[in-house]
């Protein structure tokens, strides 16, 4: 695996790779790497991808200061990751590599809707930060696919319409499912902060969520939405949603609809970890 740590020279290496008729799979990350993440590396792999990962720690996507200072750093154990999973490049640069002109002259969009609901409405700024940050990544890696993961569902969503403005119609967006652990809770970076009781009740959220898709042919969201937030407060935490929304466009939903295709999400915090979870509903 190289290692690049400048944009410029990972640019050149690139450009003779794709000269080479070499497809190029780009895999962002902010580092903590897990099973989730090799998921996508393999995904990438498995198409034939000459594979890009990033690992950048990207402060102006952070609305919580404290989230950034405290998010788990662990370059060394990623790196070994990406090599047992025969990662071919790793871009892991500087904050100044990739704000030079320093975060405020950076460009930003505008995701619209997408920013005023769920995370946009509780993350006040991040999805400008993700915006800034995907939108720099893809200038310099100029991948023919892109690898998310399901579980930022919205952020996916985000991505998305940043490939629309700026004009990637060529992109390949991938999506993969949600790894999980074995009682269900998510796959995260953050988990690695949760203590031994925070972490004994976190997969709370999945179960949530799986009520939410089982208590669909009842019909009526807002008696499961009450009960989640009821058990998850009873639990401890202090949730920020249970939302029911259009998978395709996340227009909030009041209630299960017919022909909908529905994907359930919730956002809460147990002590300082803030979770989120979504299940597409069947
Ligand atoms: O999902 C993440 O890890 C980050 O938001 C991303 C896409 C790497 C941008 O910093």
């Amino acid at each position: 695996m190289v290692i690049f740590k400048e944009a410029a020279q990972l640019r050149n290496f690139l450009n003779i790779k794709v000269e080479n008729n070499f497809n190029i799979g780009f895999i962002p990350t902010m580092g903590a790497l897990h099973s989730g993440h090799i998921s996508l590396i393999n995904n990438a792999r498995n198409e034939g991808m000459f594979t890009v990962c990033s690992i950048f720690l990207n402060p102006t996507q952070f609305n919580d200061k404290k989230d950034y200072e405290k998010y788990p750093v662990s370059t060394d154990a990623d790196i070994e990751m990406l090599l047992q999973a025969g990662c071919d490049v790793l871009f892991l640069p500087s904050v100044d590599e990739m704000y030079p002109d320093g975060t405020d002259k950076m460009k930003t969009y505008d995701f619209g809707y997408l920013d005023t609901i769920l995370e946009g409405a509780n993350r006040p700024g991040h999805f400008k930060g993700v915006g800034q940050i995907v939108g720099r990544l893809l200038d310099i890696v100029r991948p023919h696919s892109l690898y998310l993961g399901q579980k930022d569902y919205q952020q996916c969503m985000v991505i998305k319409k940043l490939k629309e403005i700026l004009g990637l119609s060529a992109l390949n967006i991938v999506i993969s499912p949600t790894l999980r652990e074995q009682d269900g809770l998510a796959m995260s970076s953050r988990n690695r902060r949760l203590t031994e009781p925070q972490r004994a009740l976190a997969a709370l959220l999945y179960q949530c969520l799986i009520s939410i898709q089982t208590k669909k042919t009842a019909g009526d969201f807002s008696i499961v939405q009450k009960e989640c937030n009821d058990l998850l407060t009873a639990k401890g935490f202090i949730t920020e949603y249970v939302a029911l929304a259009d998978a395709n466009d996340l227009r909030l939903l009041n209630n299960y609809e017919n022909n909908t295709p529905m994907v359930a999400l919730i956002a809460a915090r147990i002590g300082e970890i803030r979770l989120i979870d979504n299940i597409l509903l069947q």
